[in-house]
Parts: structure tokens; sequence; C-alpha cells
């Protein structure tokens, strides 16, 4: 095998790692695979032989030794291992094969402080290390994900032509996914799905906030389904084509999209719909739950995004459900007579909390930039988010436009286009909620977003008299609304003036 043939590595060849360097192949780079279990990479490369126009371009191999060998310098290593320990694991079997200067990527969902101590040990040593976040699955990998890299500018400018390359395309103009290409035959023009987010953390820390708001998308349409089965009786081929008419209009996502698929596929093992047969307990791999925390720890009112964590959580506790289910009572459920309109009241709902949730997630990355010292471009990162991920919808262009009239946008809400939706929708919103709460039908991510929206937009709160118990136990201190901010008082309760309480 020549040495320095290659054009980039990767490392580890699960489903992602398979499909990326197809993908990347398919785009004229030779690259170099390897796998820990030898056998993998030798069935990838034979599979390829068979069935894809670029295998000359998938070399294989079986020691880090040779795969470092065949790359040219500065080399540039993928890794798609687990990520955590595996990752950390890794790097450290790689490192003797490395020469200052080089590059590695790593494309796993890591915790944004994991890659800043990566980043940090790897430049001790003279190496460079880009943290990027790869959505879209398997498919989004194999014919163009959302790719979100940091690191240092000078890394990923010589990242950057085949990250540019691999990536999802959008219209530069309208924001629209340009169409996937069949293998071999990529999208030429168009928007890359990419961009340089920012320095250590920062590509990572978005594709977080990307799964945090991946979880809320997906329970709000989970919320959706169970209104129309619980309240309208819609059997699951007549609520996916609810879906696929919403894709239509301003929810058309691929979530939604999705959606409409799944609830219309039949039983091939049995008889009605698959759907109705998928055990009811949701599982989670920890991105959902590091956005939660995220928010708790910088203070970031992330409710609905949180919600959607403990509503997988819920889920998972089946068996204490079932037996809680004969033990707890709740309303009946009475059935709605007029299903259109419900249905159009719920596709309000959703939209509406929808925004919310967008809008937690942008808050977040906002607070988090703070603290990290990056500098978001969140017009870019909705645009990035237009093709190729998870979470790619056509509301992402409107986020973009909202951030070109106001690149210090305070809250997406504020926005004019978002305002003027929340207003048309929220009578809707609250409807369905209500309907929720009579009917005991449980709707924690339309509820926690309008509480949201419902707190966000009143001038007063009840903390007025948190404060005061916290300065009653406490002596926590409150300010006065009608003494200037930043002077705190203290008041040793009960103090005089206040009735006495009949014995
Ligand atoms: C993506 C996804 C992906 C994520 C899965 C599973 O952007 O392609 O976010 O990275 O790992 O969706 O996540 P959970 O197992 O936590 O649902």
């Amino acid at each position: 095998m020549s040495t320095e043939s290659a054009d980039i590595g990767l490392i580890g060849l699960a489903v992602m790692g398979q499909n990326l360097a197809l993908n990347i192949a398919d785009h004229g780079y030779t690259i170099a695979v390897y796998n820990r279990h030898a056998e993998k990479m030798r069935d990838f490369i034979s599979q390829s032989k068979k069935n894809e126009p670029s295998s000359a371009r998938l070399l294989g191999f079986e020691t880090l030794e040779e795969l470092t060998r065949s790359l040219k310098r500065p080399r540039k290593i993928i890794l798609l291992v687990k990520a955590g320990e595996a990752t950390d694991k890794t790097i450290e079997s790689l490192l003797p094969h490395l020469e200052p200067g080089d590059i590695v990527i790593d494309g796993g969902n890591a915790h944004w402080l994991d890659t800043i101590r990566r980043e940090k040990d790897l430049n001790a040593k003279g190496l460079r290390f880009i943290g990027s976040g790869v959505s879209g699955g398997e498919t989004g990998a194999r014919f163009g994900p959302s790719l979100m890299p940091g690191g240092s500018a000078e890394a990923w400018a010589e990242l950057a032509p085949i990250w540019n390359a691999v990536a999802a395309k959008v219209d530069a103009q309208t924001g629209s996914p340009l169409s996937g290409a069949a293998p071999g035959s990529p999208v030429a023009g168009g928007v890359p799905c990419t961009a340089h987010i920012g320095p250590d953390g920062a590509g990572h820390y978005v594709k977080m906030v990307h799964n945090g708001i991946e979880y809320i998308d997906m329970q709000l349409i989970c919320e959706a389904y169970w209104l129309m089965k619980n309240l309208l009786g819609l059997g699951s081929d007549a609520i996916g084509k609810v879906f696929q008419d919403w894709n239509q209009g301003e929810l058309s996502s691929y979530l939604i999209e999705i959606t409409g698929d799944i609830l219309q596929q039949p039983d091939t093992a049995g008889d009605g719909f698959l759907v109705d047969k998928v055990l009811d307990t949701a599982g989670q791999k920890g991105t959902g739950l590091w956005t939660a925390s995220s928010a708790l720890e910088l203070g970031v009112p992330a409710n609905a995004i949180a919600e959607a964590v403990f509503a997988r959580s819920l889920s998972a506790l089946k068996e204490e459900r079932v037996e809680a289910s004969k033990l707890l009572q709740g309303p009946e459920t009475k059935r709605v007579e007029d299903a259109a309109a419900l249905i159009a009241a719920i596709r309000d709902a959703l939209y509406c909390s929808k925004i919310c949730a967008y809008a937690q997630g942008f808050q977040l990355m906002a607070e988090a930039q703070k603290i990290y010292g990056w500098n978001l471009d969140f017009g870019t990162l909705a645009q990035i988010w237009r093709g190729g991920c998870i979470i790619r919808a056509r509301f992402l262009q409107k986020i973009t436009d909202a951030y070109a009239i106001d690149p210090g946008l305070k809250n997406l809400m504020l926005d004019p286009y978002f305002r003027d939706a929340l207003h048309r929708g929220q009578s809707h919103w609250r409807d369905v909620v209500a309907l929720g709460v009579r009917n005991g039908i449980p709707t924690p991510a339309f509820s926690s977003a309008l509480a949201y929206f419902d707190g966000y937009r009143s001038a007063r709160l009840p903390a007025n008299l948190l404060q005061a118990q916290r300065d009653y136990f406490g002596a926590h201190t409150y300010e006065r609304t009608d003494r200037p901010r930043g002077q705190f008082y203290h008041l040793d309760w009960p103090a005089e003036g206040r009735p006495q309480l009949q014995a």
C-alpha cells in the first residue's frame, strides 16, 4: 500500500462511520478506514467493493500504524466511536502514531467539557483537535449530514473542504434543502450545512442543544398524536395522514414527515399498524439530559426541553405505570365531535410550543457562549440545521431571518414573525392544553411551553412572595419595587403592623 495517499482517515466502522466514509469517498476523497475489530473493516470493504462505485477510494487497514502511515500530512483522522471512555482510549492508542500538526476530529456525541479537555491535552502535544457534531443518522451520514465543527480556525481551514463537500446542501436564497443525491452523485451547488461554530467545545455544545431540541420536537409530536388518538378516536393511519398534511405547511420538517410514515406502517408481523405494538417506553443516550442540566446550571429557563427528558423517564417506568393505572383515577376521556376543529387547534398548539422550544434552545446557547467565550452566529446555526440533521425544518429559515433582522435578538418569541404566530395560535394552544387537563391526557411539553410563554410575557410574577419567604426563614434579603434595583432589605419577620392571628 502506498504511503501518504489517503486524504483522511476514519476510525470506528459502526453505522455512522461506514456511511460517512462512503459519503467522503463519493466526493472524490481517498479515505483510510480502521475498526478495532478488523473483521468489521474487512466486511465493510468487501461489501463496498460489490455495491459502491467509489469503493476504489476506500482503503482498509488492520492496524493504527498502517492507517496513519497511509495518510497525507498533516494527517486528518475522524473518530466515530462511542462517546466517553472509548474516545479517550482511541485517542490514547492513536497518539504514538501522530506527529505535531495532525488533526483528530471527534464526530461522536461528546460532552462539550470532554471536548475542551481533549483539545487542551492534544494541543499540549502539538496536535490539533476538532469536536464536530454530526447529525442526520445513517442516511444523513451517507448523503449529507449537518456538521457542527468546533476547534481552532486554522484546524477548521484544513478540514473545511471535506466537510463542505460532504455536508447536506440548502438553497442559498430560500434555505430549502437540496434533494439528497444518489450514491456517487453528490449534490452540486447550494450552501453546505456546516460552518465553523467556534473554538474548543462550541461544536459539541451546539450539537447537544440540537439534540435537546430534537427531544422536545419529538415529544410535542407524540403529544399531538396522543390527543388525536384519545380525543378523536382516530386510528394510526388516519393520524399519519394528518401529519402528512401538516408536512405541507409551516410545520414541514423531517420529524413530521417520518411521523406520517411511521403511523401508516402496517405491522408486517401481524394485524394493524406497527406503532400500536411498539412498547411505550422511550430510551435515551444522554444528550437531552446534558442539555437540561446545562440549562439548570446556567439558570436558563428551558423547562420544555427538560420536560421532554422527564417525559422519557416517566415512560420508562412502564411496570409502575401499569400498577398505578389500577389505583389512581382520573377523569373519563370524552370524545370531541368536531375533528377538523380539534386537528387545527392541535396544529397551532404544536407550532406555538415549537417556537417556545427553539426559543429555549437558542437562549441556552446565548448564555453558554458567555461562559465559554464563544461568539455563536445564531442565524448560521439555524441555517446549518436546515438540511441534513434530525431537526431540519422549514421553520428554521424563519429563525435565520429573525437573526438577520436583529442579530442581538433577546428571545425568538420577540421576533415579529414568531410573535404574530404566537398571538394567532395561542387561543387554540390554551384550548388544547385545557382539553388535555380536563380529560386527564398528559401534555407535559405543550403545557410547559405554554407556562414558559405566559411566564416570559409577565411583567410581574409571584416571585415577590417567594423572595419574602426566603427572607422570612433565611434572611436572604429582598429588593423593593419602590426603591432602586441593587438595594437589598431585610425584615426581622414577623414585624410590627401585621394583624394578630386569632387564636
Ligand atoms: C442526530 C441524533 C443522534 C442521536 C440519536 C439518539 O442528530 O443524528 O441526534 O445524534 O444520537 O437521535 O439520541 P437518543 O438515544 O438520546 O434519543
